[in-house]
C-alpha cells in the first residue's frame, strides 16, 4: 500500500475491515471484497490476475475507457488498491473478487458470485499465470501447478462462464499465453517425470492455446469468440523481476496487445497473436488429435466441456 496516496490507503483500509465483516457473515458464497457495482449499458469485462502486472494496467486502460472491471487475484489488500485507483480516476468501476485458481472449488466459487452479481459478461480475460521457481509443486487438487493455475482454471472458468458470455453476445476470451510454448506429452502431462520449470511453464501457455483454438470451432455461429496472445516479452512485472530475469519491454506493451484482442475489429477467432501480429502458434497447436487429447483430459480433470 507504500505506492498509494494517504486518502486512497486509508479508503483502502475501511474498505477492507468493512469487507472481512462482510466476508465472514457470508457463509461459504463469495462476495465481492470492495468495489462499485457496474452501471446499466456499461461493458463489463473480467481480468483474472489484476492485481498487480499485465492485468492490473489492463484493468485501469479498461476502466479509464469507462468499462466495469472485475479485478481478481488473491491478493485482498492489492485487489483494493485497483478497486481505489480505478475509483480515483473517476471513469469507469470496478469490483474485486477473492480466489485462488490453484483449487477448482475456488473457480467453481468465483463463477458463482459473477453469474450472481452480473447479468451480463462482454469479456474474460484469462490472465492470471505463473512462472515458479524451484522443484515441482502440485495444486490443491493434485495437479502440477503451472498446469493447473495457468490452463486448466482458465478451462473451467470459461465453461463456467459460457452461458454468461452467449447470452452477452457479441463476447469474447482472451488467453493471455505466451511464446514460450512446449508441446503436452499427454503420457506424462502432470510432468511426474520429465519435470523442468521450462517445461511446466511453456506446455501450460501452450494447453491455453490448444483450448483457445479448440474451443472457437465449437464457437463458431454464437458471437463469442476466442483468441490467444503473447503480451511481451520479459515484460518489467514480478514474474520476470522476482526470478531475476532481464527486462525487454515494458507491461504497457503487453497491454496494447491484450487491449487489440479485447477491442480491436476483425481480430477473428481462433487465432494466436504475437503481440498484436496475427501469428503461428507450436504445431501441436493445430494438431486435431492433440485438441481431442486435451479436451478430454480437461474434461476428465475438471468435469467441464465435456
Ligand atoms: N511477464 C512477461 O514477460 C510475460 C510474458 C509472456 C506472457 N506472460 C503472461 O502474462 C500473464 C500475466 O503475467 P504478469 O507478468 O503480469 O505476472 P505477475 O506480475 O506475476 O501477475 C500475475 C497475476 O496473476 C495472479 N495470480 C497468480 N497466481 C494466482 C492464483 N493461484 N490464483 C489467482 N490469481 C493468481 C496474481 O495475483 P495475486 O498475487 O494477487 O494472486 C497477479 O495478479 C501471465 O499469464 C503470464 O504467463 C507474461
Amino acid at each position: 500500500m507504500k505506492s498509494l496516496p494517504f486518502v486512497l490507503r486509508s479508503a483502502v483500509a475501511v474498505t477492507l475491515v468493512l469487507a472481512v465483516s462482510a466476508a465472514s457473515a457470508a457463509s461459504q458464497e463469495r462476495q465481492a471484497v470492495a468495489g462499485d457495482p457496474p452501471t446499466p449499458g456499461q461493458r463489463v469485462v473480467f481480468v483474472t490476475g489484476s492485481t498487480g502486472g499485465l492485468g492490473r494496467v489492463v484493468a485501469l486502460r479498461l476502466a479509464g475507457q469507462g468499462d466495469h472491471v472485475i479485478v481478481h487475484g488473491r491478493n485482498v489488500e492489492r485487489g483494493a488498491e485497483v478497486v481505489e485507483e480505478v475509483r480515483a480516476t473517476g471513469s469507469g468501476s470496478a469490483r474485486f473478487y477473492q480466489a485462488d485458481l490453484g483449487s477448482f472449488d475456488e473457480v467453481r466459487a468465483l463463477a458463482a458470485a459473477v453469474r450472481r452479481d452480473y447479468p451480463r459478461l462482454d469479456v474474460l480475460v484469462n490472465n492470471a499465470g505463473v512462472l515458479l521457481d524451484g522443484g515441482r509443486l502440485e495444486s490443491a487438487d493434485g495437479h502440477e501447478l503451472h498446469f493447473h493455475v495457468n490452463y486448466l482454471a482458465g478451462y473451467l472458468l470459461t465453461f463456467e462462464l459460457l452461458p454468461l458470455l452467449r447470452s452477452s453476445a457479441p463476447s469474447r476470451v482472451v488467453h493471455v499465453a505466451s511464446i514460450s510454448q512446449q508441446p503436452i506429452d499427454f503420457d506424462d502431462p502432470m510432468l511426474e517425470r520429465g519435470y523442468g520449470q521450462g517445461r511446466a511453464y511453456g506446455q501450460s501457455k501452450l494447453a491455453q492455446i490448444i483450448f483457445s483454438m479448440d474451443l472457437a470451432d465449437e464457437l463458431k455461429g454464437t458471437g463469442v469468440t476466442t483468441n490467444a496472445v503473447h503480451p511481451a516479452t520479459l515484460m518489467d512485472t514480478d514474474m520476470v523481476t522476482e526470478l531475476g530475469m532481464p527486462v525487454r519491454s515494458s507491461v504497457e506493451d503487453g497491454a496494447d496487445s491484450l487491449m487489440n484482442l479485447i477491442d480491436g475489429e476483425n481480430v477473428g477467432s481462433g487465432g494466436y497473436f504475437d503481440q498484436t501480429r496475427h501469428s503461428r502458434a507450436h504445431a501441436q497447436a493445430y494438431d486435431r488429435d492433440a485438441q481431442a487429447a486435451l479436451r478430454a483430459l480437461s474434461v476428465r480433470l475438471t468435469g467441464a466441456g465435456g
